[in-house]
């Protein structure tokens, strides 16, 4: 098994590279319109962005800055194909521009053009990012009428292009039972408020601190992936940053294009290629040991499961997770100087149990009970 992901450095208002219908699933976050921190990136892309604010029309400068970004969306529409999906994710944004503090409804803004383009619009994520600092209160303090609520969520918009996807061949079917969740990852992904995702100040290298990289959180762009394409599948993200969404690709076992305009981002993606192959088997390795918690706790309460998982031989909720499988990287080659191949291994790797791993400690797991094998198979 082989995975293929390249980097392209340009602007995603036009993705001419990349062929019609040739996407599975878009994965994103744009920079936030209205939010000071990419005022510079949006006005180097159209100078009447920066007259509108020099000028104080927050909401002339909100309408040119959108479209930019429709110009980006219109291009998601044309390559993805179709019963595909495209996840965003976008926060408003609350400014005080000419005196006039108020909020800039960025998701509503841009679920109204995938609207008008033709996508279908599917229940969305709150993703609540809470903030400890004490002065996270807007407006006036304890006096009513001139303070003003937290904004500490951000969305997940999540569209569909055409009717729903078929799998209708064996080869398909079987690929979609392997790249299914365990039933209690199901409970938690697919609820409509994630928690449990705190957000990431990404520390990048002191040369680069010019950079502006706001990047969400590898588990953010793991589970949405896992959750909306099946393994194989291409990925696509037209903002891509630090390169989250190429490295959660390419720990899922899909094939993915990340498009980044700034090239000083090119030390930082090409990094993640070195971590790459040991990164994605730890984070592997803790999803099965997370199961594998679960599972003893479970057993604990309710007697035991129903049905075994046939790579694992550890026990699942649901005859739908009998067949899940993990692929371990092997290894990553670098190609040319914006392209990687992973390999997965074709041997089971077997979890080393006298160095536990983050997660089994935080379970208090005791090595010695397990009751089944633990270890990343790979089909080949
Ligand atoms: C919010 S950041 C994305 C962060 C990314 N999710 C991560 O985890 O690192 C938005 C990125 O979009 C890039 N960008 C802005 N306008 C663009 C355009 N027109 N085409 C391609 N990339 C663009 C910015 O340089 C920035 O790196």
């Amino acid at each position: 098994m082989k995975t293929t992901h390249n980097i392209l450095f340009q602007d995603s208002q036009d993705l001419k590279e990349i062929p019609s219908e040739s996407v599975d699933l878009v994965v994103t976050s744009p920079p936030y319109p209205m939010i000071e921190m990419w005022d510079e990136m949006f006005s180097r892309q159209n100078p009447e962005i920066q007259g509108a604010l020099a000028y104080g029309d927050g909401m002339h400068a909100y309408a040119l800055i959108h479209e930019i970004l429709d110009a980006v969306w219109d291009e998601v529409f044309r390559v993805l194909k179709n019963g595909r999906f495209a996840c965003i994710n976008i926060g408003d944004a609350t400014r005080t521009v000419n005196g006039n503090f108020c909020l800039y409804p960025n998701h509503a803004r841009i679920l109204t053009h995938l609207l008008k383009i033709g996508l279908s619009v599917l229940p969305d994520i709150l993703w609540r990012k809470q903030a400890n600092t004490p002065n996270k209160f807007m407006g006036s303090g304890m006096l009513p009428a001139g303070a003003y609520v937290t904004l500490e969520h951000e969305y997940i918009l999540i569209v569909r292009k055409g009717l729903k996807r078929e799998f209708k061949t064996e080869a398909e079917k079987a690929n979609r039972r392997e790249s299914a969740l365990f039933w209690e990852e199901r409970n938690v992904w697919y609820s409509d408020v994630w928690m449990d995702i705190k957000g990431t100040e990404q520390k990048l290298p002191k040369a680069m601190s010019r950079l502006r990289s706001a990047a969400f959180p590898f588990d953010l762009a793991y589970r949405l992936i896992n959750m909306y394409s099946v393994k194989g599948d291409m990925i696509l993200d037209p903002f891509l940053g630090t390169g989250t969404t190429t490295a959660a690709a390419m720990t899922s076992g899909r094939n993915s294009i990340g498009v980044e305009i700034d090239k000083g981002f090119q030390q930082v993606i090409c990094s993640v290629a070195h971590h790459g192959v040991d990164f994605s088997n730890d984070y592997l390795h803790n999803r099965l040991l997370r199961h594998y918690a679960f599972v003893e706790n479970r057993i604990q309460k309710s007697g035991q499961l129903k049905y075994t998982n046939k790579y694992y031989g550890c026990p699942v909720v649901t005859s739908q997770e009998q067949f899940i499988l993990l692929n371990g990287l092997k290894e990553i080659h670098t190609r040319g100087d914006n392209t990687f191949d992973v390999v997965y291994s074709t041997k089971p790797q077997t979890w080393n149990f006298d160095q536990p791993l983050e997660v089994a400690n935080s379970h208090k797991m005791k090595p010695h009970t397990k009751p089944f094998q633990l270890s990343i198979l790979d089909t080949q």
